[in-house]
């Protein structure tokens, strides 16, 4: 490599917003930068990556308080650099160092990949601007997995990005750009990598992840990496209902490392909302689909997204959500109030009254948290294998993830990280179950 060999004392801190991808991005971002050693500590560091989310207003707002902070450690260490990455890199571009002369360095989603080299021009005392879509893959730029130290036992692994979909609400398609898939060679050597780094469960990630077409299919390619040994469990997200096929239904059935959980989100449950949100499907038409998964797999637990007060809708809107969370049963569900996102068609539409959209999120989130309790107390006594990923807080206690993704904490537990073990659980809390092991 051309690259000078850095000072290997070097410290670099990344503070993680939003979804899934952005961990990963944070992690392949942080291995780019050779020279750097990470650190938990803003005030020890070198350089600060912040890496955002756009999604809802909230969210990027976030990104300015906390740049507000980190300028003040500029100020103590001149020589800091702070750089943006992500998605409010992406659609806020040269206007964050405007706002905040503090920042050296913006990067986007699809340019991180040239990060070693902006980071090159900061040390020569400039600052760096890529918000690029570069028709190359950023993916084929970076550095192989295989190097990195040994690894935590479940990994994220991004197949495809971006969303060709265009829901009224979103940014994704702009922040993120047009549906790309990464060729299926090259996940799974990837996914080879890193069990051989230690991992033993992989989430697929995209954020249109069932629409995967990188010289297979998603369900072709959950059925070659169930082939890896070593590789125990598979699970994917987030899926779009239109991109369920019949086989990827089919591989939850035949696949017994495909995991029995599954987030496809619908956001509302009213046809009239869903069509002005572009969404392409009907309420009755997911919960056919729901049916056609719980035949392939009848245990499978379901996860979904809300949004609540998008634009014009009504109080009758908000109970065909409401009913719909009631005929799914969700293990899991989030939801959302409606946040305008400038450029979105949704921004230009009559607005809902924010009290009310508060207090419709309040309605649901009730109705969730109520199914939620249900599903985790129907847990107790029941066998699941546990994935062992780290220790508990109290002495002898162990944590990990069942098959459903529920987190179980096992008490006087003999397991180490990395183990898959038998458990009975023995109670359910709010957020988590309790279990002991099956010997
Ligand atoms: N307002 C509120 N929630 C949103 N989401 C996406 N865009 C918006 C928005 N403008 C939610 C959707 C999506 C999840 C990741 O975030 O529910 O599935
Ligand atoms: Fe946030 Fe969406 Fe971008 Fe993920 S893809 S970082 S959730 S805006």
């Amino acid at each position: 490599m051309s690259r000078p060999s850095p000072d290997p004392q070097k410290k670099l801190f990344i503070k993680t917003y939003g979804c899934q991808m952005n961990v990963y991005d944070s992690e392949r971002m942080a291995e780019s930068l050779e020279g750097y050693a990470l650190t938990e500590r803003a005030e020890d560091a070198d350089m600060i990556l912040l890496n955002t989310c756009h999604i809802r207003e909230k969210a990027a707002e976030k990104v300015y308080s906390e740049l507000g902070r980190m300028k003040k450690l500029k100020t103590a260490k001149p020589d800091l650099k702070i750089g943006v990455a992500g998605c409010v890199a992406q659609a806020e571009g040269a206007e964050i160092m405007r706002r905040q002369p503090a920042v050296d360095l913006v990067v986007g989603p699809q340019s991180y990949h040239r990060l070693p080299a902006m980071e090159a021009v900061l040390q020569g005392g400039g600052r760096a601007l890529d918000t690029d879509f570069p028709e190359e893959d950023k993916f084929a730029h970076l550095k192989g997995r295989g190097q990195a130290a040994r690894r935590a036992p479940a990994a994220f692994l991004t197949v495809q990005e971006g969303c060709d979909k265009f829901c009224a609400f979103c940014v994704v398609p702009y922040t993120r750009g047009a549906e790309v898939s990464r060729p299926a060679e090259r996940v799974l050597t990837e996914a080879r990598e890193l069990v051989e780094r230690g991992v033993r469960e992989v989430t697929l990630l995209g954020q249109n992840v069932n629409a995967y077409h990188g010289g297979m299919t998603l369900a072709q390619l959950v059925r070659a990496l169930a082939k890896i040994d070593g590789l125990e469990r598979i699970r994917y997200t987030t899926s779009h209902p239109n991109d369920m096929d019949d086989d990827l239904i089919a591989a939850h059935a035949d696949t017994d490392k495909l995991m029995p959980y599954l987030h496809l989100p619908v956001q509302s449950g009213s046809d009239r909302i869903l069509k002005r949100m572009n969404r392409s499907h009907t309420a009755e038409s997911y919960l056919r689909l729901i049916e056609r998964i719980r035949d392939a797999r009848p245990d499978i637990v379901m996860s979904g997204d809300f949004i609540v007060g998008f634009p014009e809708e009504t109080e009758a809107d908000f109970q065909a959500t409401l009913d719909l969370v009631e005929q799914i049963r969700y293990g899991y569900a989030y939801s959302f109030k409606y946040s305008t996102r400038p450029g979105t068609p949704a921004a230009e539409r009559p607005q809902v009254d924010p009290a009310e959209a508060d207090d419709r999120l309040q309605r649901l989130q009730a109705l969730i948290t109520r199914q939620q309790r249900e599903i985790q107390q129907s847990m107790v006594g029941r066998d699941l294998t546990v994935l062992v990923e780290k220790k508990g807080r109290e002495a002898g206690q162990m944590v990990g993830k069942s098959e459903y993704l529920h987190a179980v904490h096992i008490d006087d537990a003999t397991a180490a990280i990395g183990d898959l073990v038998p458990v009975r659980i023995t109670a359910a809390m709010t957020n988590s179950l309790t279990a002991r092991e099956r010997r």
